[in-house]
């Protein structure tokens, strides 16, 4: 039997991703957001048991549009929710990376599927993402509607920093394709510091932090509204937000040298941002000043932005390899891995990588001063990698390892799952170093 390329999804609190295997970039990007009728039915927001739709019929998947009823494919995902949200509710069925709303994360699969995707399930093995610490139970539920409803011929649930990790295999920076490495995942609903070894997570290590790209967004957002640029239609605010955060925004060495550098030559940093009024169709301009520098800066100084949250992003990752065994530790410093739209900065990895390398530095120091000159240590390599694929890391990295020959053997089949039930996704099998 031939076989088809691996459909690769991954499902983030924004934004999903979704191709096949072996591609270097998904055929498409969606907002995980789905507009239905009835504003969230059965179980909008709160956690909601799995149900099989009536619909269930292992065989029946190739013809599942047909069979549900008319009123029952009144919805919308992605780009066209969000065009409906007028007359429709919208419901985001993740958040903070977590599957929320299984009702609807079963109809935002479904469309993703045949109308997006356009595949026959059962002609294809799927490769899913996980965030880190998601409980076995997220993975049964998501084994059942896979197998059940969708009669997916093969199913891998894959842990979301693994696969960024392998994403960067395609850096220059990197020397061996090793899963060992600390990955900052940052998309739009969170961040998270994950330590690896050898394709296995340290679960008791891992940190997240409650900054991520909604967070700097709306930090944009108010800074312009402070500043009185009142041009910007109510309605488009938060899109102008992100544009400017995502087009012109940079992290720098040094905040008060970089005020300065404005006051004197603000030809060369001061940005102008012309939009179109998205109701009337009038052209805007805004002003684009500080904001350029200070809203990543909020990983640095997080006290810019607000008083609940006070850790740099930095001294986390040095607290989350601190806490990791010892003798993973020279790895997990020299292999630290960006991924995630909100890791995108213009020199983001440096600035981590320095600031890193001053926290571990002044560690080393410290000891060898209290041994009063007796120890020597040999100093730490810090390296944070960037690379091209970053932006879709976790989806890169899934298509990468799914287009492998081994990748069938580490998939749990819809023979299995028959046999055994959807407690069969409760344990990965994790992939090892490809040959
Ligand atoms: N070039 C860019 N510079 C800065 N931020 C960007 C850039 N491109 C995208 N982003 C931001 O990245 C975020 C989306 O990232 P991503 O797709 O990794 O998140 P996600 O996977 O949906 O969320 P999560 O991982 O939190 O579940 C958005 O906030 C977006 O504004
Ligand atoms: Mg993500």
């Amino acid at each position: 039997m031939s076989r088809l390329a691996p459909v690769v999804i991954d499902n983030g609190t924004g934004f999903t991703k979704m191709g096949f295997a072996g591609n270097n970039d998904p055929s498409f990007i969606q907002p995980t957001v789905i507009a239905t009728r009835d504003g969230g039915s059965s179980s909008s927001g709160a956690p909601s048991v799995p149900s099989k739709p009536s619909f269930l019929n292992s065989s029946a998947s190739s013809n599942l549009a047909s069979k549900r009823g008319v009123e029952d494919l009144d919805f919308f995902i992605g780009d066209e929710a969000v065009a409906n949200s007028k007359t429709y509710a919208l419901n985001y069925p993740i958040r903070h990376g977590q599957i929320e709303n299984w009702d609807h994360m079963e109809r935002y699969w479904e469309q993703s599927i045949f109308k997006y995707l356009r595949c026959e399930p059962e002609d294809h093995s799927f490769l899913l993402t996980e965030p880190p610490l998601n409980p076995p139970e997220n993975r049964e539920n998501t084994a059942e509607i896979m197998f059940e409803s969708f009669n997916v011929q093969g199913l891998y649930i894959a842990v979301q920093a693994v696969l960024a990790l392998a994403a960067s295999w395609t850096s220059s920076k990197v020397s061996e394709q090793t899963l060992t490495g600390t990955v900052i995942d940052s998309g739009d609903g969170v961040t998270h510091v994950i330590p690896v070894a050898e394709g296995y997570v340290i679960g008791s290590s891992i940190k997240s932090v409650p900054i991520a790209g909604r967070d700097l967004t709306s930090f944009v957002q108010n800074l312009l509204r402070e500043r009185g640029e009142n041009m910007i239609p109510a309605e488009d605010s938060l899109t102008v937000a992100q544009r400017i955060k995502e087009q012109y925004s940079y992290v720098c060495p040094d905040i008060v040298k970089e005020f300065k550098k404005y006051d004197q030559e603000g030809d060369k940093y001061f940005k102008k941002y012309e939009g179109v009024h998205s109701v009337t169709g009038k052209p805007y301009t805004v002003d684009v000043g500080f904001e350029r520098f200070l809203a990543p800066e909020i990983f640095f100084n997080p006290e810019i932005a607000s008083s609940d949250y006070l850790t740099p992003l930095p001294e986390v990752v040095d607290t989350v390899v601190q806490t990791s065994p010892i003798d993973v530790r020279r790895g997990l410093y020299k292999n630290i891995v960006l991924s995630g739209g909100s890791t995108m900065f213009e020199n983001f990895a440096k600035r981590l990588q320095r600031d890193i390398k001053r926290i571990a530095d002044t560690r080393i120091k410290r000891s060898e001063a209290l041994s009063g000159g007796r120890m020597q240590s040999t100093p730490m390599e810090v390296n944070v990698i960037s690379h091209k694929k970053q932006r879709y890391a976790v989806w890169f990295g899934g298509s990468l390892l799914a287009s492998t020959g081994e990748f069938h053997s580490y998939c749990h089949t819809k023979a299995e799952y028959d046999e055994v039930g959807p407690s069969i996704a409760r344990h990965n099998r994790v992939f090892g170093t490809l040959g």
